[in-house]
């Protein structure tokens, strides 16, 4: 018997619906091989999202993928020492123009390896260099939840400087990046949280106020920015002046929520649906936080092999910011 061959990898054993801790197995996978025109990182740091979960329940994934190793962004070093920063959309050869619009395209985890391990492969385009003063653990962090927020707050939202945003939810990855990039951009920052602890960090990253879940604000506010979905969706309409735009990357607490139609006819809102990002708008979020020394907020750095603990406190709903993993 030879020695077992393969890397660390923490992945997702099987679709698990109801239980998707089930399905986390922190373990041993195939080494990758490199396709033509990729690149090999050996990962130094990779950041908890909530699509990691939802990779584990099974949603946004075929069957036929698992095992699949989670991580949806990273950050690492190729093997000609370059440190870099991963793009995790990963669009077909022959796609041209904006990746996210491209009915092809993939985020790493849904046909691709993930980062949760030693080594991820990814196209060469989507290995960005990570500036210097952004560390690994910092680095991880833009790939995903700071890359969907930048682009819908200075992207999709077509608000200006000087208006009132409200985002729903103070500790989450994405409700965290929202706060601080918007803080640094010159928006009046709003912010609900579901707890005393939440609206203080929240507080703490830049928001100008913050408020209850659910709770009657001061003032209409030019701008919603949601990830929560139906629990939140009804706040957010009524929190909208005439003409005011929400913009809606995620729906955590589930899909299905009053529309609120008259509203949105009566007050001519804006609902605008945001995902990821550009490899240019990753690089231009680079950018921006090298220039306003902007750098996310991490709650929880753990070492990669236990990942489980992270795991168990975003499914809980106890996150401070970004949850990170080292290797
Ligand atoms: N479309 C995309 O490209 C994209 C990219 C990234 C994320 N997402 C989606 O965005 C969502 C958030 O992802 P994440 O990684 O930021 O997750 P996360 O770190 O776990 O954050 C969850 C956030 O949701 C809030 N929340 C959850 N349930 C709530 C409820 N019942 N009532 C009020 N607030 C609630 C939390 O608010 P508190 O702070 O008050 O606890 C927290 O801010 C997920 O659904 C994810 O799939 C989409």
């Amino acid at each position: 018997m030879g020695k077992l061959q393969g890397m660390f990898a923490v992945y997702a054993a099987s679709p698990q619906p109801d239980d998707p801790l089930a399905a986390l197995t922190v373990g041993t996978r195939p080494d990758p091989t490199v396709p033509d025109g990729w690149v090999r990182v050996s990962v130094k740091a990779a950041s908890l999202n909530m699509h990691d979960l939802w990779t584990l329940r099974g949603v946004g994934i075929k069957p036929d993928q698992f095992p699949m190793i989670l991580g949806c962004d990273g950050a690492g070093v190729l093997d000609d020492g370059t440190e870099v920063v991963l793009h995790s959309v990963i669009g077909a050869p022959s796609w041209s123009g904006d990746e996210t619009l491209d009915p092809k395209r993939t985020l790493l985890t849904e046909r691709h390896q993930g980062t949760f391990a030693d080594t991820v492969v990814v196209p060469a385009r989507n290995a960005l260099p990570k500036p210097e003063g952004l560390s690994f653990a910092e680095g991880a962090c833009m790939g995903t939840a700071w890359l969907t927020a930048y682009r819908m707050l200075f992207v999709k939202s077509e608000l200006r400087p000087g208006q009132t945003i409200l985002v729903q939810g103070s500790s989450g990855g994405v409700a965290t990046a929202l706060i601080q990039l918007g803080r640094a951009a010159g928006f009046r920052v709003w912010a609900t949280g579901r707890s005393e602890e939440k609206r203080a960090l929240a507080s703490e990253l830049g928001a100008h106020a913050t408020f209850e879940s659910g709770a009657r604000l001061p003032e209409r506010v030019d701008g919603v920015f949601e990830t929560v979905g139906k629990a939140t969706w009804s706040h957010s309409m009524k929190s909208l002046k005439p003409g005011g735009v929400i913009v809606v990357s995620g729906s955590t607490s589930g899909p299905d929520a009053n529309a609120e139609l008259q509203r949105l006819f009566f007050l001519q809102l804006r609902v605008v649906g945001s995902t990821m990002g550009t490899r240019d708008e990753l690089a231009d979020l680079l950018k921006f936080c090298a220039i306003t020394g902007v750098r996310p907020k991490i709650g929880t750095e753990l070492p990669m092999r236990q990942a489980e603990e992270g795991f168990k406190a975003m499914l809980a709903g106890e996150t401070a910011g970004k949850i990170v993993f080292t290797h």
